[in-house]
């Protein structure tokens, strides 16, 4: 999961590349580094460490040139050093090249590399890839109608296993440059006079919003006057060039101190945004523009599989509950990355949904390409306008939230369980729901911004609870029913982004083994509704309580907790059931941000991760 960019144009590089390289940072942030070609050679910085680091310790932003390419690392191959930092230069010193995924052979072109005289100075697969692409370099004859750089770097490709997006540069190419993708984004910027490279379009929006989505199999040329694109095979591709609709300071702090701040108190806009537009005239059920796939087909659906990973497999857990119990259709739920390997029996019934934020993640990409190659549509639910998930699913619902910037998943994750709660009721009104029910969950629904509001004001009491457990080292989270896969999440938010182990639990499992951790220095989290479940949860509450367990409850306003049972209180809006695992997300999120903010944590880069994982 790294970060790309390149650029091509009038102005200085170095500026727009590092600048660039800190809107990416969240992707990957072990080393940093630039190349620029200038007269002929390459100006490179790189450094082990953030951007910021590699400004200050290297002068990157002095480089001259007008030709340049930039990456933040995420290691996969190799440790974090600074001769494992990217670009990489071929041992020839003819090609640069920075790369994003995995080469899976890089062993085998390494040893044969070796053999024809090039010389490996890091432990990366990106530099086998480098030293190849010089190989072929060096072999391709110069041909007047075609770029020789071109065609190496097609030649090159068409040897390599694995995944990549690249950007590579030439010393006897001054004013070009070319990139690939095969399995990790990249984006086509086009600009005023000048043309740029990224993995995503945060990096590049302040100069443009004219963009091209390159495909899997595609290469781009780029000089400083335009830019063409073909495929592996040598064919032309028409590009399409798309208009990104949000804006610069839609992915800037804004006065908050961490992105994650920022977009849990955006959570509101965010379900509106969501929403807008899409329940139907009578305001009785839900309606989708995208799905690409009529209510008489998807009447005959009689099993629908959700595939996802980390807090988006959360929600698909969420709509679970929701479709089964309002539209009555078996639902499964799997992690992206273990279908794949399953090899279950499936119906010819199943409509499959992938989750993903970023649409990138190339478990759940791969695992939508299984569902494909087995004959099946597969819809996504997503937030990256453009990615590659959304443009190889069959159809599906973009989530609309804006760029999500924290590593930790905050307001893509509540708009996908709006999405999932919007998905039951339209599945449910094609079915046994009635028109006043529709019309009750409808309203519920619409009313989910201003009790996430309401929930949010806790948080100045949630902050002084952080304050107060932040040096406690194990946590659980319990929760029933739809509240089981919010525990989940909440474990999760904990565990990423402030280092303390958690675990999240259906409230009534806890006593089949996790209790034996209950001590006084391992506090629990209870989800607390209202009804049914209430007195089913206090008796769970009751048995941590007898082990001296701390309790920290998440209680819904009008329960009556028995008097000193719970250690903390946070309340809660009642709400319709479909509305209740978004509102209790809140206060977990803001728990697990303000125990993060306590630790010192790097909270929107937390250490080990990156936002979008783009390698197995
Ligand atoms: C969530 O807080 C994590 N950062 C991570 O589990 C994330 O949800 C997962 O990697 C899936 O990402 P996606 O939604 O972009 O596919």
């Amino acid at each position: 999961m790294c970060g790309i960019i390149g650029y091509i144009g009038k102005q200085k590089a170095a500026a727009i590349i590092l600048e660039g390289l800190k809107r990416l940072e969240y992707r990957g942030y072990d080393s940093a580094g630039i190349a620029l070609l200038q007269d002929g050679h390459f100006e490179v910085a790189k450094k082990a460490g953030r951007v910021e680091g590699l400004i200050k310790g290297t002068g990157a932003q002095k480089l001259a040139g007008t030709t340049g390419i930039g990456h933040t690392r995420w290691a996969t191959h190799g440790g974090v050093t600074d001769a494992n930092a990217h670009p990489h230069i071929s041992s020839d010193g003819r090609i640069a090249l920075i790369h994003n995924g995995v080469i899976e052979n890089y062993a085998h072109i390494k040893k044969f590399l070796l053999t024809k005289g090039f010389t490996f100075k890091s432990e990366t697969d990106t530099e086998a890839l480098c030293n190849l692409i010089a190989y072929h370099y060096q072999k391709e004859p110069a041909a007047p109608d075609s770029s020789r750089f071109l065609e190496s770097v097609r030649k090159t490709l068409r040897h390599i296993e694995g995944t990549y997006g690249i950007a590579v540069l030439c010393t006897d190419c001054p004013a070009e440059i070319v990139a690939a993708r095969k399995g990790s984004p990249l984006i086509l910027g086009v600009g005023d006079g000048e043309y740029m490279l990224a993995s995503d379009v945060s990096a590049i929006i302040s100069r443009t919003q004219n963009v091209v989505y390159l495909k899997d199999g595609e290469i781009v040329h780029m000089t400083a006057k335009n830019f063409s694109i073909t495929t592996l095979g040598a064919e032309d591709v028409s590009p399409v060039v798309d208009t990104i609709t949000w804006k610069i300071e839609d992915s800037e702090l804004n006065g908050y101190a961490h992105f994650m701040e920022k977009e849990i108190f955006e959570q509101p806009a965010a379900l509106e945004n969501t929403m807008r537009g899409r329940f139907s005239e009578d305001g009785s059920t839900a309606q989708f523009g995208g799905l690409n796939v009529s209510a008489v087909d998807l009447r005959q659906v009689d099993r629908f599989h959700f595939l996802a990973c980390g807090s988006a497999w959360h929600a698909c857990l969420v709509a679970e509950h929701l479709i089964e119990r309002f539209a009555r259709v078996p639902v499964e739920v799997d992690y992206a990355s273990e279908f794949r390997y399953r090899n279950m029996p499936l119906g010819n019934g199943t409509l499959f949904f992938t989750v993903s934020q970023s649409g990138e993640t190339i478990d759940t990409l791969a695992a939508l390409r299984e569902a494909k190659r087995k004959g099946y549509k597969v819809l996504a639910i997503a937030n990256v306008v453009g990615s590659t998930i959304a443009r190889e699913a069959d159809g599906g619902v973009y989530q609309h939230v804006g760029p999500e910037i924290g590593v930790a998943s905050t307001k893509a994750f509540t708009s996908q369980l709006l999405v999932g709660a919007m998905l039951a009721l339209y599945l449910g009104r094609m079915r046994d729901m009635s028109f006043s029910d529709g019309v009750e969950y409808v309203k519920a629904l619409k009313g989910a911004p201003d009790l996430v509001r309401q929930a949010l004001e806790a948080a100045p009491q949630i902050k002084a609870i952080a304050q107060r457990y932040a040096h406690y080292h194990d946590f659980l989270f319990l929760g029933r029913l739809a509240l089981f896969p919010v525990a989940l999440e909440g474990a999760l938010k904990l565990k990423e982004i402030s280092y303390i182990h958690a675990e999240g639990y259906p409230a009534a499992e806890m006593k089949h083994g996790p209790i034996a951790l209950i001590s006084e220095q391992c506090p629990s989290v209870f989800f607390v509704p209202s009804g049914e479940m209430f007195n089913k949860v206090v008796s769970s509450m009751q048995e941590i309580k007898a082990r001296k367990g701390k309790i920290i409850a998440i209680a819904t306003a009008s329960c009556d907790l028995p008097a000193g049972l719970a250690d903390e209180v946070i309340r809660i809006p009642e709400c319709h059931e479909a509305v209740l695992p978004i509102v209790a997300t809140v206060p977990v999120q803001l728990l697990s941000y303000y125990i993060a903010e306590e630790l010192k944590r790097d909270v929107d880069k937390p250490r080990n991760l990156a936002k979008s994982v783009t390698v197995e």
